[in-house]
């Protein structure tokens, strides 16, 4: 027995920002961006939330699966931008589809979320706990990240996507991951200052502090590209697979360029290498399960291919999952 993914399902806001739009208010450039990151333009949500994100990409993963939300037992949400610290994101959108059986939580391993929230589940199921799970990666980036700052602002997009697993004949074949928290600091999101009426001082407004996101991009540049195929070459191995028996990698999001440069240092041609960054930008944990949907949802992905999955992010976070589609 073994956990496949048996739907998908994406869901983006309506507005699209264009490099040209940005270049409008920070000194920046569209050939800068195109150049530097392969991004051409994002999604950044207006009306739209994480959770009605989240719950849109899931209704279509379970339209996808012919299932209906009753049926799910489990449903795990990655994200780094919830709409609120609690309750969950997980437990927004089990109120939202209606999935009144399932049991719902987060998790936070960034842009490797997804990834991490396919391994737990695949865990779930393998060990008879659960028969299936919805797994979701959401982001509304553009809520925490600094529009003041050029270096990090222009990466970053809205977006939701949604995998529907279950029991199946075949499907995750090995999964990798891993963590290295003393790095943590090259990309993360302020933190909550201690704060009450017992600290000196007293509680104000001011201590509150700035809640963005700050990156240092050429540490996770050197991270991304040392890591990764580091990560992929462990799972084939697990997996009992030659690099050459892979049909796609399935990477994040992060930089057209670290793509280009993990296919190189894998000695695999491009073309095993889907990406969509120019048009949706680092959705972080949304990255993934969106590019598996549009693959899914245009045919470019037949039964019985063998995919790798692979993410990597703040924490830092790593992984790879090697799948029989
Ligand atoms: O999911 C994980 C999330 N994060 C990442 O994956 C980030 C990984 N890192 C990257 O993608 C790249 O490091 C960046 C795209 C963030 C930056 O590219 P880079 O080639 O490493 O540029 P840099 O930081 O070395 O900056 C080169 C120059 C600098 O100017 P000077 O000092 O050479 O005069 C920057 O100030 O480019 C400047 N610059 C910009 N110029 C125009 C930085 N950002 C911009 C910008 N527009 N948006």
């Amino acid at each position: 027995m073994a956990t496949r993914i048996l739907g998908t399902g994406s869901a983006m806001p309506e507005r699209i920002v264009t490099n040209k739009d940005i270049e409008g208010f920070l000194d920046t450039s569209d050939e800068w961006i195109r150049e530097r990151t392969g991004i051409g333009s994002r999604h950044i949500a207006i009306t739209e939330t994480t959770t009605s994100l989240a719950a849109e990409a899931c209704r279509k993963a379970l339209e996808d699966a012919g299932k209906k939300p009753e049926d799910v037992d489990l449903i795990i949400a990655a994200t780094v931008s919830p709409d609120y610290t609690f309750p969950c994101l997980a437990c927004q959108i089990q109120a939202e589809i209606g999935a009144e059986n399932a049991t719902a939580y987060d998790i936070n391993a960034a842009c490797a979320g997804f990834l991490f929230a396919l391994n737990s589940a695949t865990a779930y199921i393998e060990c008879g706990m659960y028969k299936n799970a919805l797994i979701v990666g959401a982001e509304v980036l553009s809520k925490i990240v600094d529009w003041n700052d050029r270096t990090s602002c222009i990466l970053f997009g809205d977006g939701a996507g949604a995998a529907f697993i279950g029991e199946a004949e075949e499907g995750v074949v090995a999964m990798e991951q891993g963590a290295n928290g003393s790095k943590g600091m090259v990309l993360f999101r302020h933190e909550t200052p201690v704060q009450n009426p017992f600290c000196e001082g007293g509680q104000s407004a001011e201590h509150q502090g700035s809640s963005f996101l700050e990156m240092n991009g050429q540490e996770v540049f050197r991270f991304a590209v040392s890591q990764v195929p580091e990560s992929i070459q462990k799972v084939l191995v697990k997996a009992g697979w030659e690099i050459s028996d892979v049909d796609h990698f399935v990477l994040h999001q992060a930089n057209a360029r670290i793509i280009h440069t993990i296919a190189k240092r894998l000695g695999e041609p491009e073309e095993k290498f889907p990406m969509n960054i120019e048009r949706y930008g680092n959705m972080s944990s949304a990255c993934i399960p969106v590019l598996l949907d549009e693959l899914n949802k245009s045919g470019q992905l037949k039964r019985g291919e063998k995919l790798v999955l692979s993410g990597f992010g703040a924490g830092l976070t790593y992984g790879a999952t090697a799948i029989i589609w």
